[in-house]
């Protein structure tokens, strides 16, 4: 419980991210005795609506299982103001709204802003709560969301709009990845675990591939997609946030700054990705003929070459990583989701079993959080003959009674504690854009055609051969068990 009142400021409060993620994350730490007891949460957008739309408008959006009773509760702890982004008058408005909240209250008046909002309007919005609505009594904190720029130019040219009006220890940059759980138990698994940390290098690990996979396409947001693309909205940030910690050296401990500091330098590490070194799709309509291609959306500019699919090798020029493909696949419309690590070992050296496979950490991060080794075993019973199989850990099945929280609840319960961990520093999202810069622009100047692949399929024709080219070994007839779900 922190000293004094604390309101959580939601600007864009009307907006798809607020309604979809922000206020049912809110809710869920209500629900679960989180949030602290004297919050409370002002939603602010242009639209002008009556505080008993707005309200129901958020319980829209708020999915079972509920409890009316606690849902009830948590309303009554939600106003509304609207106004202008680009006028003082808004945020004047905004600041009487927020001080009327505070007036009685004792201690410190902590304000917490979470930007839900488009990147076109992030700059005046920031300096509009800097400059009317910026508690002089309390903390101040920002929650801002990507696109953090398209480029390396863009993003610094962001962060010198911000900066001057907001110091970095104020600002929480969110991928929601990290916010994740499978995401946080990385750095448990590698730095708590003596025998993970002895095979976590390239003397044991022969590739690492990351995976993220979508069975919907862009369906409804092809404007926007198709300034970013794949790579743009998945591979720079949440990808990459998996690969650093996956990569990292051991933080001197478990500080935010240590930690951030570990992953900054393992991206330095990184040299730009090679358009070679790529594997580009996008998707057409579906075999059956039900689902649209991404061409097809009326709002995608005609021969868009965007792609909705992409693989790419990164390689790291440090001593734990020289030599270790880490490929990083990731794609839209596809035939399954889910977003998967896995982490193929090195063959037996002088292996007396001759043709066993190799050994494989897979960490599937969603759904159906698990991990799983794959490992060979003796084929029980008379035989001397080799089996794979694997050592499990389902969570669904080991942690049977817990409720895993989502990512939103996850971060802005950080952010509300002032954790810094979880969220991304500027000189990380600097060295991010590097590694992806050039080749965004070769894509672009040099209009690279992306291959076709249908809607629903496993991607474009190529991925089999191209993660085989980086030394993936693939175990036909190896099924995870789990997996046959
Ligand atoms: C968002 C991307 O950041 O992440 C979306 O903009 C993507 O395109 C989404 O669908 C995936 O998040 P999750 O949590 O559903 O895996």
């Amino acid at each position: 419980q922190p000293d004094g009142i604390i309101t959580v400021i939601v600007l864009g409060a009307s907006g798809d991210l607020a309604k979809k993620k922000t206020y049912p994350a809110l809710f869920g730490l209500y629900r679960m005795g989180f949030l602290p007891e004297r919050t409370h949460i002002i939603g602010y957008a242009r639209s002008k609506l009556e505080l008993e739309d707005f309200r129901e408008r958020i319980s829209a959006y708020i999915k079972a299982p509920i409890d009316a009773q606690k849902l009830a509760e948590f309303k009554r702890l939600c106003t509304y103001v609207s106004g202008p982004y680009d006028k003082v008058e808004g945020y004047q408005r905004l600041e009487t709204a927020i001080a009327e909240v505070e007036r009685d209250a004792k201690g410190s008046k902590n304000r917490v802003f979470y930007m839900a909002l488009p990147p076109s309007v992030f700059v005046p919005v920031a300096r509009g709560v800097k400059l009317t609505a910026y508690s002089r009594s309390g903390f101040n904190r920002l929650i801002v969301e990507k696109p953090f720029g398209h480029d390396l130019e863009s993003s610094r040219e962001l962060h010198r709009a911000l900066a001057p009006l907001w110091k970095e220890e104020e600002v929480y940059r969110i991928d929601h990845y990290l916010g994740k759980e499978m995401v946080k138990n990385l750095l448990t698994i590698r730095f708590a675990n003596v025998f993970f940390g002895a095979v976590w290098n390239r003397q044991c690990i022969s590739n690492v591939q990351i995976t993220f996979k979508e069975k919907i396409g862009t369906e409804g947001r092809g404007g926007y997609f198709d300034e970013f693309g794949i790579i743009r909205d998945v591979m720079q940030n949440h990808i990459l946030q998996i690969l650093s910690i996956v990569a990292m050296q051991r933080p001197v401990s478990l500080d935010a700054e240590d930690v951030r500091d570990e992953k900054v330098r393992v991206l330095r590490a990184i040299p730009p990705v090679k358009i070679e070194e790529t594997l580009l799709g996008q998707y057409t309509r579906s075999e059956d003929n039900t689902k649209p291609g991404y061409l097809e959306d009326s709002t995608v500019p005609p021969g868009s070459n965007c792609p909705t699919y992409a693989a790419a090798v990164l390689w790291i020029n440090n001593e734990r990583w020289e030599g270790v493909p880490f490929i990083l696949k990731c794609g839209k419309a596809l035939s399954e989701q889910k977003t998967e690590i896995r982490i193929q070992f090195q063959d037996v050296p002088g292996n007396v079993f001759r043709g066993a496979p190799r050994n494989e950490l897979v960490i599937r991060v969603q759904p159906n959080e698990a991990m799983y080794m794959k490992f060979v075993n003796k084929q029980p019973g008379l035989s001397m003959d080799t089996v794979i199989s694997e050592l499990d850990l389902t969570y669904k099945r080991r942690f049977s009674d817990l409720k895993i929280p989502d990512a939103y609840e996850a971060l802005i319960l950080d952010v509300l504690k002032g954790d810094h961990s979880n969220f991304v520093r500027n000189d990380e999202l600097d060295a991010a854009w590097k590694i992806f810069t050039p080749l965004l622009h070769t894509i672009e100047k040099k209009k690279v055609a992306p291959i076709p692949y249908p809607y629903g399929s496993r991607g474009p024709d190529g991925v089999h051969e191209f993660v085989a080219k980086y030394g993936y070994k693939r175990t036909e007839e190896y099924v995870w068990s789990e997996g046959k779900e």
